[in-house]
């Protein structure tokens, strides 16, 4: 788990509001979820058989003993609260969150065990139209960071509920005469999550792996067609796309479209978002059958792309203000405030700092340096006398000059 202190926020607050910006042009609407659950919501809703309901929750008994956990994923709380609230029913939905999952994962560079996702879900469309407007949604987060070079598209289809079924029993049906074989822990889940096999590095596994039966051949023809209108649709929208069979995803809930947009920039933890369609999830937690969509991507992830990568990896986080006021005189400490309340009034994106607890204007300054300013405001007693400031460059020496203060905020701009 990791502190963001203020560069590290800086950056951060500057891709999230690039992400909101374009989620707002795209009228999702944003919901505020609880970071607790019931553990039912998961185990149910995930499945019982997934590394993360697992292995990696963090749950805990309420005071009334009931099985509460660290959301470790944002959509089986997102249709849980839409649906506990009566909007679902009969209606459309899209909407956003972002926060904080907690997963007890191995941790390392890109992958923490409390990480941060912004999540996208639609609910009520059951259409490869809201598919493609998913992924057109994360292409235009990646061309809004100038990341677009960096990524690319996997894509894949499980067909509908009973096709994963008929191809889990085949698979099983395959491996099992050759459990021995495999490794570890693709014998372990033989029995529990057999689709997830397929995503084996072990060489031995994957070269059992090459006869067995393929996916593709057991999606039946309503799933194919909603499949080739969604490659129709990317194609007009000009987003590629790679397609791999292989793509399971680690989640029970999924049906149909299944995606991930992958880097190669960041190593091993090269999935920067993720998703697809969960048709019967709604159902499996109590609801009405409704049909759903979404996708996630990981925040600290997609943060560190941008350090090397696209619009943000030249742009300087490093300073904390843009203006230090230098109060040279402790009466003269409200007049101070006045002045740079009145520029942050006039000049909003300014970020102005008043120094505090007095000293020598030496000390002021070099305070002034060290929070990364351009420009020292000095007020001294024949300043404030006159309703003036002296503006003094931080970074060029020789320029200075004192204005009124009625021309402080032009000046500046
Ligand atoms: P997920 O693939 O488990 O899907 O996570 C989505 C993204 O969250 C990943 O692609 C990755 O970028 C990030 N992520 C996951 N685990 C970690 C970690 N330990 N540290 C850092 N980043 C991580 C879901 O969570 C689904 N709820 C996505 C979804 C939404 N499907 C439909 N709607």
């Amino acid at each position: 788990m990791r502190d963001v202190l203020p560069e590290a926020a800086r950056r951060w607050r500057v891709v999230e509001d690039t992400l909101r910006r374009v989620l707002a042009g795209f009228a999702y609407e944003e919901v505020h979820l609880p970071l607790l659950e019931f553990t039912e919501l998961f185990s149910r809703g995930v499945g019982e058989a997934t590394d993360i309901v697992a292995k990696e929750m963090y749950s805990l008994e309420d005071r009334d003993g009931t099985g509460i956990t660290l959301r470790p994923e944002g959509t089986a709380g997102c249709a849980r609260a839409l649906q506990q609230a009566g909007l679902l029913f009969n209606q459309t939905q899209r909407v956003f969150y972002t926060g904080p999952m907690f997963r007890y994962e191995r941790p390392q560079k890109g992958r923490y065990r409390q990480f941060a996702q912004i999540g996208a879900e639609v609910f009520g469309l059951a259409g490869p139209d809201v598919d493609a407007e998913l992924l057109a949604l994360s292409w235009n987060f990646w061309q809004a960071l100038g990341i677009e070079s960096q990524v690319t598209l996997e894509l894949n289809t499980l067909g509908s509920a009973q096709c994963r079924a008929d191809y889990r029993r085949a698979l099983v049906d395959y491996l099992t005469p050759q459990a021995k074989a495999l490794d570890e822990d693709s014998q372990r889940r033989l029995t529990s999550n057999p689709l997830r096999i397929l995503d084996s590095k072990s060489a031995q596994t994957r070269e059992i792996l090459v006869n067995a039966p393929s996916l593709p051949d057991y999606i039946d023809t309503a799933s194919r067609d909603h499949f080739a209108r969604l490659c129709e649709l990317l194609e007009q929208l000009g987003i590629g796309w790679t397609h791999n069979p292989q793509l399971v995803r680690g989640l029970d809930y999924y049906t149909h479209t299944v995606f991930e947009w992958v880097t190669a920039a960041l190593g091993a933890q090269g999935t920067i978002c993720a998703g697809g369609r969960y048709d019967g999830l709604v159902e499996l937690i109590g609801g009405k059958p409704t049909p759903g969509a979404g996708f996630a991507l990981g925040l600290e992830r997609v943060i560190l792309l941008t350090e090397n990568h696209g619009y943000l990896a030249e742009q300087d986080f490093s300073t904390a203000s843009d203006v230090y006021c230098c109060v040279l005189n402790a009466a003269d400490q409200g007049w101070a405030m006045s002045v740079a309340a009145n520029l942050r009034q006039a000049q909003p994106n300014l970020r102005v700092r008043v120094h505090a607890g007095g000293g020598k204007l030496k000390n002021q300054l070099r305070r002034a340096d060290l929070c990364g300013a351009s420009w020292a405001l000095i007020m001294g007693e024949d300043e404030v006398a006159n309703n003036q400031v002296t503006v003094k460059s931080l970074r060029d020496a020789t320029a200075q000059r004192t204005v009124a203060i009625s021309a402080l905020a032009e000046l500046l701009k």
